[in-house]
């Protein structure tokens, strides 16, 4: 790696090299030749798919990766692509399926396979003669074809229920092929077909395969394996080039990974597994010690091609090159995606949060104030057959031909609502003031009853009791009345929770005098009204 790299507008549509960040230290760019390429580290701690997407993204090659968990996140600005799968029932072909599922070579399976095969053209047709064959078998055989039976009770009715795309279009950049909603064996034909296609029709390519342990497994079968080979054989050839994604490469197919030929090395802490992961890098490419792997951070990988091991900090594609390159040369710390660097978030003080909590509750108020506004209004637009409770009543306008039904607001009243929201300065300077935090407006509800010291409170809320504040002695005094009496060490901590809660609040007359506890306008409390005995 020599000098600098700042120029990544000038790169040629498809380069032999990508820019794939800055060397941690230096903070000299780092490219990697195009190539078939593997890419290990621990699962969410290294930042493999991060690596994929921004070399993809900076490459201007086409390329087709398979989101294959449900929820990832992973590829998500790629071009969606439909599931594609050829039907094949060459016996070449279900040999490997059906080792892939037992786990082992059965020759002795072989000679029945040719036989089939010869009369089959679907898995769908394989699937019948399986049967056929089951229903005649006994012993060791019948062990056999139940497995295969149960098989291709998975896949075929797979292939039948999904509408499969009868080839893949892929155009330049990322394409992305969800295949998260199906079972690992459909994943895996999906995967298959997808590289045959590849193989057979595209040049300048790449074939992202994830979780490689798992579809081009070392030491068994897997449909996947053969197509892999071949793009790994072949694909340099044309362009074509296979990416694998693995944690550990341990357990992937030795043969794909010497035809690995760039390698990034993401952070593993257990030793033996660095260890093995190392193993399998090619003899003449320069690599890493295990303890390097060790201490290596987020987004940094060693770069390994040729004679080249670069520590490397990886430009997100989210991420500007000034800003990795400072990453690079420990001068920034790596921002999280989404998020700029000087986001405020867990660092408000305890002063700012309640000042935060304050503004809330007057929030809740102005909502709730605003809430019975819009009521007062939607009630004075409803026709009087429809609204025997309306409060206020507009006859003219009810009885027009234009008015409002009960269950809709209609657009003009939505307009002048808005009108006055705007118009409300408090909202407004609510907005100007705080624009980098979201205010959400919870509205709690407590429940007005007789057994509980709260209930009892809250009834006295609901009775307007604290609509003009009072102190704790009133309230112990009211309580008297009906030889209902309360310490202080109780009354005064269920106030202050209601306060908390936003239902109370404390003014301060000055002086000597007490406190006073009032009622906040707007504030719900729902009556549970069993009777005679209120407060
Ligand atoms: N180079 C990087 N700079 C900053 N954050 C990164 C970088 N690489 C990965 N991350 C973050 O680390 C987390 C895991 O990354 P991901 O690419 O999904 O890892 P992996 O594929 O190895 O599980 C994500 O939140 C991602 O945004
Ligand atoms: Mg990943």
């Amino acid at each position: 790696v020599s000098g600098r790299s700042t120029v990544l507008s000038e790169q040629a549509l498809v380069s032999a090299t990508i820019h794939l960040g800055f060397e941690v230290g230096s903070g000299a760019g780092v490219e990697i030749p195009v190539r078939h390429m593997a890419v290990t580290g621990q699962t969410q701690e290294s930042g493999k798919t991060t690596t994929l997407e921004a070399l993809i993204a900076r490459s201007g090659l086409t390329a087709l990766a398979f989101v294959t968990k449900r929820g990832e996140s992973a590829f998500a600005d790629g071009r969606r692509v439909d599931p594609y799968f050829r039907d094949r029932a060459d016996w070449q072909f279900v040999d490997q399926l059906l080792e892939a599922q037992l786990r082992e070579k059965n020759k002795f399976l072989r000679p029945w396979i040719m036989r089939i095969c010869r009369h089959t053209r679907t898995l769908a047709d394989v699937h019948r003669e399986v049967r056929k064959a089951l229903a005649k078998s006994s012993g060791f055989n019948e062990g056999i074809y139940t497995q295969l039976d149960a098989y291709l009770d998975l896949i075929v009715p797979e292939i039948e229920s999904h509408e499969l795309a009868s080839k893949i279009e892929l155009e330049p950049g990322l394409n992305v092929m969800d295949i998260s909603d199906v079972g690992t064996p459909m994943q895996m034909l999906f995967v298959q077909s997808a590289i045959d296609w590849v193989n057979e029709h595209e040049t300048n390519t790449v074939v992202i395969v994830p979780e490689a342990w798992e579809f081009i497994p070392e030491g068994k079968g897997s449909p996947v394996k053969a197509s892999a080979v071949s793009l790994v054989r072949k694909g340099a050839g044309i362009g074509n080039y296979i990416w694998v994604d693995s944690q550990d490469m341990a357990g992937v197919d030795k043969v794909i990974l010497r035809g690995c030929t760039v390698w990034l090395i993401g952070v593993q802490r257990e030793a033996n597994e660095i260890k093995r992961n190392l193993s399998n890098i090619p003899a003449s490419l320069a690599r890493p010690s295990a303890a390097a792997v060790a201490t290596l951070e987020r987004g940094q990988f060693y770069a390994c091609h040729g004679k080249h091991a670069v520590k490397t900090y990886v430009q997100p594609a989210w991420m500007s090159s000034e800003v990795a390159e400072q990453v690079a040369r420990g001068l920034l710390d790596a921002p999280k995606m989404g998020r700029q660097p000087n986001d405020r978030e867990g660092t408000v003080k305890e002063s700012e949060a309640q000042g935060l909590r304050d503004e809330n509750r007057r929030l809740q108020g102005v909502v709730a104030e605003l809430q019975r506004q819009l009521q007062t209004r939607a009630d004075a637009l409803v026709p009087p057959e429809d609204a025997p409770r309306a409060r206020h009543r507009d006859n003219g306008h009810a009885n027009s031909p234009e008015s409002v039904r009960l269950t809709s607001l209609d657009d003009s009243l939505y307009q002048s609502i808005k009108q006055r929201i705007l118009a409300e300065p408090a909202v407004l300077r609510a907005l100007a003031q705080k624009p980098e935090i979201r205010v959400e407006v919870e509205r709690p509800t407590i429940e007005a009853k007789p057994d509980s010291l709260q209930g009892r409170l809250a009834l006295l809320i609901a009775d307007g009791f604290f609509d003009a504040g009072v102190s704790g002695y009133a309230v112990q005094k009211e309580w008297a009345r009906f030889a209902f009496n309360v310490s202080p060490g109780s009354l005064y901590p269920a106030l202050e929770a209601l306060t908390q809660l936003g239902f109370l609040e404390i003014e301060d007359p000055g002086g000597k005098k007490a406190k006073l506890y009032k009622a906040v306008d707007g504030m719900k409390v729902n009556v549970v009204d069993n009777g005679a005995k209120r407060r």
